[in-house]
């Protein structure tokens, strides 16, 4: 064995979405989410494409981003949808929240790869993102709005039409006990062909 097998099933097994309203007023640190974003680099990618482009919100950046999403929300909710509690719970879920990253897929012009292995390779960064926070010790929530996956969205944030957002990453300390989840066994999703 190579690595901690017990220390890894445990990290894959335990890494659970814990949500803004639930986290402490300490900072995530910026040398953290380096770390955190760098082995998102090191996911697997067909043709080396390397899709993956972070847009981190912190500080300051957190306003940017509230604005861009409220907007966003506004303009692509038909007015009979549109929710003013949901519209301030934008705000306030990036008001908890000390760092945040919107994750999104660079589309190599004329690669061969299809689209939808860029998505999963970007999907494999965003594991690798939210093993490493729950490394330490952090929460994380993967958001996908509606309005993210549109084409206004990618406008708002400065990205080509053939580029992709796949959500927006929430980080930081909870302030409960760790959340505990379940999943079906294995035998419910599984087919063994073996001779
Ligand atoms: C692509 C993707 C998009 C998601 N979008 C949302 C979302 O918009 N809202 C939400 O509450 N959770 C979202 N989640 C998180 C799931 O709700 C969460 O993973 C699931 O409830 C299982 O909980 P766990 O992550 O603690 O195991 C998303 C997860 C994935 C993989």
């Amino acid at each position: 064995m190579r690595y901690n097998l017990s220390e890894i099933n445990e990290l894959i097994r335990n890494r659970r979405t814990i949500y803004p309203e639930q986290y402490t007023e300490r900072v995530v640190q910026r040398d953290m989410l380096e770390t955190i974003l760098t082995n998102g680099l090191w996911a697997p990618t067909h043709g080396k494409t390397q899709p993956w482009r972070f847009k981190v919100y912190m500080g300051e950046g957190r306003v940017y981003l509230a604005e861009k999403m409220m907007k966003l929300y506004k303009s692509i909710t038909p007015a009979k949808d549109f929710k003013e509690i949901k519209y301030n719970r934008i705000k306030d879920r990036i008001d908890r929240t000390s760092a945040l990253v919107l994750l999104t897929m660079k589309r190599t012009p004329e690669t061969r790869i299809p689209e939808m292995e860029e998505i999963e390779a970007v999907s494999c960064a965003a594991q690798n993102i939210l093993l490493t926070a729950a490394a330490y010790g952090l929460g994380a929530y993967w958001s996908s709005p509606k309005f993210l996956y549109t084409e206004e969205a990618k406008a708002e944030f400065a990205m080509e039409s053939e580029d992709r957002i796949l959500g927006l990453l929430y980080f930081g300390y909870t302030k409960d006990k760790w959340p505990r989840s379940h999943r079906k066994p294995l035998e419910y999703v599984t087919e063994w062909i073996d001779g």
